[in-house]
Order: C-alpha cells, then sequence, then structure tokens
C-alpha cells in the first residue's frame, strides 16, 4: 500500500481491526503517558481515538497531510525516519512495512523513548505468497515491487528483538477473511484486480514491545 493509499481504504483497514487496537490500548499506560508519537499516520484514525483516552500531548508524523488530522494533535509533516521526538510510548499502524530498514529505524526509536518506553504497533499485515491464493501471491508480488515487505507482519516480534525491545504482548488476527477491497486491488494491480471477487486471507500481527536497557 503506498502513500497514494485512498483514504477510503484506510478507513476500511481501520473498522476491521477495533477489537484488536481496544486490546493494544489497554496494554499501554495511557492516563499516565505525557508524550504519544504516532509515526506513518495516514488520516490520524489511530490518534483520533486516542485523544480521549489519555492527556498526553500527540505528536502525528508523515510526509503526506490528509485530510482528517484531529484538531488536538500536532502534525509534523516530516519524514519519520529523521525525526524522533522523545516520548513515553510510540505507536504505529501498517507503517512500519513501509520502512527499508525496520530494524534500524527501532533503534533509533528506542533511543528516544529510553529505557522502559513502549512501542505500540496496533497492525502488521503479512501477505504470505507461500500460499495458493493467487490474489495474495500477486498482492505481495505488487508491494514488494513498491519497495515494501509484504510479509513484515509475521517477522514483527522478531524485528523488535533485534532492535533491543522485549515483547510485553504480540499476537495475529488470523486470518482475517473477507471481500478484498476493491479500491486497494485497482491500486495496487490494476487491471489485474478486477477478476477477482472472492474472499481472501490475510493475516494481521499486533504487539506491545518494551525497550530493554543495556543488560537486556
Ligand atoms: C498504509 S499507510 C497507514 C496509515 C495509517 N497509519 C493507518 O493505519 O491508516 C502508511 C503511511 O505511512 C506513511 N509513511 C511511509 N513512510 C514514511 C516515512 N518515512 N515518514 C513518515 N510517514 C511515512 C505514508 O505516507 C502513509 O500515510
Amino acid at each position: 500500500m503506498s502513500p497514494r493509499t485512498p483514504d477510503s481504504t484506510l478507513g476500511r483497514q481501520f473498522q476491521n481491526l477495533r477489537e484488536t487496537r481496544r486490546h493494544v490500548f489497554s496494554l499501554l499506560p495511557l492516563r499516565m503517558a505525557s508524550a504519544i508519537v504516532e509515526p506513518g499516520c495516514g488520516t490520524g484514525l489511530l490518534s483520533r481515538e486516542l485523544l480521549s483516552l489519555t492527556p498526553a500531548r500527540i505528536t502525528l508524523i508523515d510526509t503526506i497531510e490528509r485530510q482528517g488530522i484531529p484538531a488536538g494533535c500536532v502534525f509534523e509533516r516530516r519524514d519519520a525516519t529523521r525525526f524522533f521526538p522523545s516520548a513515553d510510548i510510540y505507536i504505529s499502524s501498517f507503517f512500519l512495512y513501509q520502512l527499508k530498514n525496520p530494524a534500524a529505524y527501532l533503534k533509533r526509536v528506542a533511543k528516544a523513548l529510553g529505557e522502559g518506553g513502549l512501542y505500540a504497533v496496533a497492525g502488521e499485515f503479512s501477505y504470505s505468497d507461500a500460499g495458493c491464493d493467487p490474489l495474495v501471491s500477486e498482492l505481495a508480488a505488487s508491494l514488494r515491487a513498491e519497495g515494501f515487505d509484504p510479509m513484515f507482519g509475521s517477522g514483527l516480534e522478531q524485528t523488535f528483538r533485534a532492535a533491543g525491545y522485549g515483547v510485553v504482548e504480540a499476537g495475529e488476527v488470523s486470518p482475517l477473511r473477507e471481500a478484498p477491497d476493491r479500491e486497494f486491488l485497482k491500486l495496487q494491480l490494476g487491471a489485474a484486480g478486477e477478476p477477482f471477487s472472492k474472499r481472501i486471507a490475510v493475516s494481521v500481527f499486533w504487539g506491545v514491545f518494551r525497550v530493554l536497557g543495556n543488560r537486556g
């Protein structure tokens, strides 16, 4: 899913994962937090929910300024891999898979968070093309062609561990079996998306990770 992803696709994807987000939020000290950062915020849907749950200053970062950024948040139109505000919590959804080196990014975030700081992932897809679903394979290939990692979700825990985080809790919503998003198919596959109308199964991974001290 590229930076040109339609807002409507982001919205549908967001609705489907309401329960997962609720659980992720319940693992975070939101009432005690004073600063939260959401990199790759898109339309800001995640932080719109967070606003009512925390008194923290919420900073949203994206390279694109989209409509819908909630009033009450600070929006920074910047490259998140070059801007690391200090915070108690970083939280993102469907962002890390777009980075060239997510582990290097997470190491830099760990410095901004400090020992004990939390990084929450509300969702990252894994489009496994090892199965026999040609549509999932095509989507995976098209995301890969954009420079993204379509399997990123399935390596989530490993990536965080490699970057110096411990796992507070992590899991998989598996698999989301639903009719494919037509707008998303058209964007990713063009005409190739048209013949497909069946349901597809794609896994979503989530987790809350804590920055470990030097002794790990
Ligand atoms: C798939 S969208 C997800 C948006 C939103 N988090 C959501 O779940 O609806 C990924 C977002 O990450 C942004 N993004 C990708 N690389 C970025 C970077 N290096 N710095 C800031 N934003 C970035 C894109 O512009 C896009 O808005």
